[in-house]
This record gives structure tokens, C-alpha cells and sequence, in this order.
């Protein structure tokens, strides 16, 4: 595939599935046990900043005890193995594209093991709760926050991303459901650029009309099959 060169993975929270990690939207899911306005947005925290700190230490806590899964290890040997070009944007904000070995990554929604402080708008890695409020290791203020981006606020490095967008030959969308923009947009901005774009999916999501190809199956087996078929050993 000569004219195929560079390649944009976007992931959602349907990769982490198998991994043990409650997705957003499906039966069972996240938004089924907490009120988003209360947990995933900067009024939720103005309001109750106690609740949103136990609800991100219980996930940064859970995300350290699971595992990564046969679909980011695949993307791993992808990122180790691939010449050309390579991001794979996630929007989700554990640790396990890293954890299976995949180093270019962006977290677009920002990420569990990370502190960030509204004061010094400094970020620093974090494994530990934050409900004790403990100081910002730069300026010593006691309002680290959840470095995650909640709905109304501004997902991270979208410059960066669209210009991967802009040079990609292969857009690929894994384990989302075309909910939350921009990233539910990257698939038609793909296409208006010409880019090759292919679906993998539980099932059918709010923008598989979108797609060249879309398949549907569980991420730990379509994602290696995917990578196998690419890197020409499938
Ligand atoms: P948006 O308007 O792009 O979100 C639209 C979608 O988000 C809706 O279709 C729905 O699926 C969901 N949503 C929004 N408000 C909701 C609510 N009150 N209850 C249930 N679902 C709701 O959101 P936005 O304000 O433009 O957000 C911008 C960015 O915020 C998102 O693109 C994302 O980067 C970030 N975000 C992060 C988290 C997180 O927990 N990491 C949660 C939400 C949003
Ligand atoms: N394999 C592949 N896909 C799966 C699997 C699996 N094992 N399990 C679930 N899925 C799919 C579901 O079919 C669904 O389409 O993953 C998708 C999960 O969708 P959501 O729960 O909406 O998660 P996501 O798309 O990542 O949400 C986007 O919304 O609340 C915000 O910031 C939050 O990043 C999140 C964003």
C-alpha cells in the first residue's frame, strides 16, 4: 500500500472495555450510575468539588489494578513496527495505550494519572486520591484538580491533531460511539480530505454512515486482525 503512509487512530472508551473499564454510554455504563452534570463538568466541581475528587480517585485507583488488552497491545506493535506516520488520539483517559507500549499517543480528554493545578496551570503525574487536597509540587497550592477535560472545556492538543488529520492517508475510529465533538467530527473531516476511513466497533455507532468500511466485533479480536492485515503478516 505505497500511497498508505501516515495513519490516524482515534479510540474511545469501547478499546478499554475488555480491559474491565465501564464505558460511557453503553447498558451498565458511566453516565448510568452519574449524573454528568455533576461529575464531568466545571459546575459539577464549583458545586461539589468533594464529590467529583472521590469520583476521579476511584477511577485512578481502578485503572491501575486492570490491565491492557489484546486491541491496545496490537496498536502497540502497530506504533513499534509501522514506518510511516503514526498518532493515535484517544479520548480516553487511562493509561493502557502506554502500559501495553504505544508511545505516540495524545490524550485528548486528558488523563487519570495526572494532576493538573488551576493556579500555575502546571500538570503533574499523580497515582495517588486528591480528596486531601495536597499541594501542587510547583507552587505549593492545595487545588490540584483532575487533569481531565469535562464537557464545555477545551480538549488538548487539537491543533496538533488536525494537522495529523490534514497529512493522513487512513483515519481509523475504534471503540467509540460518535457522541462527543469534536472528536464525533474527525471521520467526516476525514473524509471531506480524502482520507481512507474504516470503523471498528462493538456495534454500529452514531457515525458509521460516515465510513468507507465499518466493522462491527469486540476490539480484542477486530483491532489485531486489523493490524495484522496492515503490517502484512495477517
Ligand atoms: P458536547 O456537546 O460535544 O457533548 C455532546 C455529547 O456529550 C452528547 O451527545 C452527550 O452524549 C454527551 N453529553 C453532553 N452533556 C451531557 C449531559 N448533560 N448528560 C449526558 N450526556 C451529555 O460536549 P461539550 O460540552 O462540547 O464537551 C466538549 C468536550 O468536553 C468533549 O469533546 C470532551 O473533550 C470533553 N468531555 C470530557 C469528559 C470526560 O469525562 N473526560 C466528559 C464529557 C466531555
Ligand atoms: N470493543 C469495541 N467496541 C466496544 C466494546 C468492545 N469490547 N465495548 C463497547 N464498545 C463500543 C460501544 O459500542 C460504543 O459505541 O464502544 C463505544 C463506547 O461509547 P461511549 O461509552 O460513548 O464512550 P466514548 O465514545 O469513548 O465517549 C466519548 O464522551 O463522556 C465523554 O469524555 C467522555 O471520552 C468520553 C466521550
Amino acid at each position: 500500500m505505497a500511497e498508505l503512509r501516515n495513519i490516524v487512530v482515534l479510540t474511545g472508551a469501547g478499546i478499554s472495555a475488555e480491559s474491565g473499564i465501564d464505558t460511557f454510554r453503553d447498558a451498565g455504563g458511566l453516565w448510568e450510575k452519574h449524573r454528568v452534570e455533576d461529575v464531568a463538568t466545571p459546575q459539577g466541581y464549583e458545586r461539589d468539588p468533594a464529590l467529583v475528587q472521590r469520583f476521579y480517585d476511584a477511577r485512578r485507583e481502578a485503572v491501575q489494578k486492570v490491565a491492557p488488552n489484546p486491541a491496545h497491545e496490537a496498536l502497540a506493535r502497530l506504533d513499534r513496527e509501522w514506518e510511516g506516520g503514526l498518532l493515535i488520539v484517544t479520548q480516553n483517559v487511562d493509561d493502557l495505550h502506554e502500559r501495553a507500549g504505544a508511545s505516540r499517543v495524545v490524550h485528548m480528554h486528558g488523563e487519570l494519572l495526572s494532576a493538573l493545578c488551576p493556579i500555575c496551570e502546571r500538570r503533574h503525574h499523580w497515582t495517588g486520591p486528591l480528596i486531601d487536597r495536597p499541594e501542587c509540587p510547583s507552587c505549593e497550592a492545595r487545588s490540584l484538580r483532575p487533569d481531565v477535560v469535562w464537557f464545555g472545556e477545551m480538549p488538548y492538543q487539537m491543533d496538533r491533531i488536525y494537522a495529523a488529520l490534514r497529512s493522513a492517508h487512513l483515519f481509523v475510529s475504534i471503540g467509540t460511539s460518535g457522541a462527543v465533538y469534536p472528536a464525533a467530527g474527525f471521520v467526516s473531516d476525514a473524509r471531506e480530505l480524502g482520507v481512507k476511513t474504516l470503523e471498528l466497533n462493538l456495534e454500529r455507532s452514531e457515525g458509521s454512515h460516515w465510513f468507507h468500511e465499518s466493522r462491527q466485533g469486540p476490539a480484542g479480536k477486530l483491532v489485531p486482525e486489523w493490524v495484522e492485515e496492515l503490517l502484512g503478516t495477517g
